[in-house]
């Protein structure tokens, strides 16, 4: 509910803004920062969030989004404290969901609450059963035609090298990789050293899983590609 609920914004916008349900979670364009965003798909699974991994933990990432000033939802301290307390619903399903009064607990931890809430739900946007899922157990509904057979070929071989970054069961290492993409580094293709600081980690992005890719044109963490 509060994922598509603009209850916590200053500026209008719900998480469901900018992670458009029917392109699995992501937006056909760049979000407010120039970067592409990312599908939301089997996170619940992911070792490090965002392209450059600069968050650790799925229940944390929101609270960047819950900052005031900030270019994602501008939350600020009127906004969660005043319009949750009078909503109607909130502080009765946080009661139920975490045994907490959500208005009397101090700001810092009434957005952990909002967080933890926001992280639970995305733990839940799955897949795990698609036509190639099917394929792949042998399952009826699970047929490739003859051009996708050969594109599977290239993927799990040597020929296409694919599958050692975006290996099952989720299309990705969880790793960080250069792709190759650029070979002048400058603010915004950084990658991994705007967070580790290692020269070795220069372009280094991480390796996006794959599920749901025909929906989530542009591509690459710059949103360069327009087509798959
Ligand atoms: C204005 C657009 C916008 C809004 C609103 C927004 N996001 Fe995002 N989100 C992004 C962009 C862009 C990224 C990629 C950031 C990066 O890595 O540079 C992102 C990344 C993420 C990620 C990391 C995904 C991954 O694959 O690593 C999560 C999780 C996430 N957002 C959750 C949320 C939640 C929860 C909300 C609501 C509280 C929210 N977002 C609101 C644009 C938005
Ligand atoms: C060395 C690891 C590596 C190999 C091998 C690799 N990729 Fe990737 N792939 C990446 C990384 C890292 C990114 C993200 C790069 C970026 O955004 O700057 C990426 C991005 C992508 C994207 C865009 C995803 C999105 O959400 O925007 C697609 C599609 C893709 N790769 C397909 C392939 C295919 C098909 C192959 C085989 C021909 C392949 N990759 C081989 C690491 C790899």
């Amino acid at each position: 509910m509060l994922y598509y609920d603009n209850v916590l914004s200053m500026n209008g916008l719900a998480c469901a803004s900018c992670h458009i349900q029917q392109v699995a979670f992501s937006i056909p364009g760049p979000g407010p920062t120039g970067m592409a965003v990312p599908s939301h798909v089997n996170l619940g699974w992911n070792p490090e969030f965002g392209w450059a991994g600069g968050e650790k933990m799925l229940d944390h990432v929101a609270l960047a989004d819950l900052e005031e000033g900030n270019v994602f939802l501008n939350a600020n301290n009127d906004s969660i404290l005043v319009r949750l307390t009078r909503h109607p619903q909130y502080p009765e399903m946080f009661r139920k969901a975490f045994g907490v009064d959500i208005l009397q607990v101090q700001l810092a931890e009434r957005k952990e609450y909002i967080s933890f809430a926001l992280a639970q739900f995305m733990r839940t946007q799955i897949s795990g059963d698609s036509r190639f899922d099917k394929f792949m157990r042998g399952e009826a509904g699970g047929n490739l035609s003859a051009s996708e057979y050969k594109g599977y070929g290239i993927f799990f071989s040597e020929r296409g090298d694919c599958f050692h970054c975006h290996g099952l069961p989720l299309f990705t290492n969880g790793s960080f990789n250069n792709n190759g993409l650029d070979s002048v580094f400058r603010a915004g293709n950084l990658g991994r050293f705007a967070v580790t600081g290692d020269s070795a980690d220069l372009g280094k992005f991480r390796s996006p899983g794959l599920r749901n890719i025909a929906l989530t044109a542009p591509y690459m963490h710059d949103g360069r590609f327009q087509t798959l």
